[in-house]
């Protein structure tokens, strides 16, 4: 039933640009180039199967990207300096205690949208028209501005999210980056598309 699959880069490019190609189309048109070519297991899985995910082996500050329903997923290590930038700048966010619903499950809506303190789960994909944000870690990036305390970044209108998905302040994107259901069966053993027992 479960199975990691960890997208190589060119997979991750070709995702970000059908993206941006089709701009407004959205999401359901830049999962097609993975849909047609994909095997038996692989239409069961992106039809909603859970992804299982060793967290383990993910070092601070390495984000890696799975499938999950034909979407990317991020999972991300977060490191002390990332942790500490997220109680740093609520003042510039959108909706920093994520107040919106059904951009997270419940258990994901506390101040850093997730089950573990380190560890980030979420669905890659803009909250506005749908392209791959890219994952800009470094502080005052030149190209973003100096205040830009590190997160992800939507190379097609410039919208900005912070290291637990959540969106600035002044940018097109209009909610935060969307937390999956997400559990863990294990101390690093990460099951993404179900949420935690009852
Ligand atoms: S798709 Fe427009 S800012 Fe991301």
């Amino acid at each position: 039933m479960t199975d990691t699959v960890t997208l190589p880069d060119s997979s991750r490019r070709l995702w970000l640009t059908a993206a941006c190609v089709t701009g407004g189309a959205g999401i359901v048109a830049t999962s097609v180039p993975f849909v047609v070519s994909m095997a038996p297991s692989e239409r069961a899985r992106a039809f909603g199967a859970p992804v299982e995910v060793d967290v383990g082996p993910i070092k601070p500050g390495e984000l890696r990207t799975v499938e999950w329903r034909g979407k990317p997923v991020w999972v991300l290590r977060r490191t002390t300096d990332m942790l500490g930038s997220l109680r740093s700048h609520d003042d510039l966010l959108s909706d920093p205690q994520s107040s919106r619903r059904g951009q997270q499950p419940d258990y994901a809506r506390n101040d850093l949208r997730s089950l573990k303190p380190d560890i980030t789960v979420l669905v890659a994909i803009c909250t506005h028209l749908g392209c791959i944000p890219t994952f800009r870690p470094e502080p005052g990036a030149a190209d973003i501005g100096a205040s830009w305390p590190g997160g992800f970044y939507c190379p097609c209108h410039g919208s900005k999210f912070d290291f637990a998905g959540r969106v600035f302040k002044n940018v097109p994107a209009p909610s935060n980056l969307e937390v999956p259901p997400h559990h863990y069966t294990g101390e690093s053993t990460l099951l993404i598309g179900e949420g935690p027992p009852d």
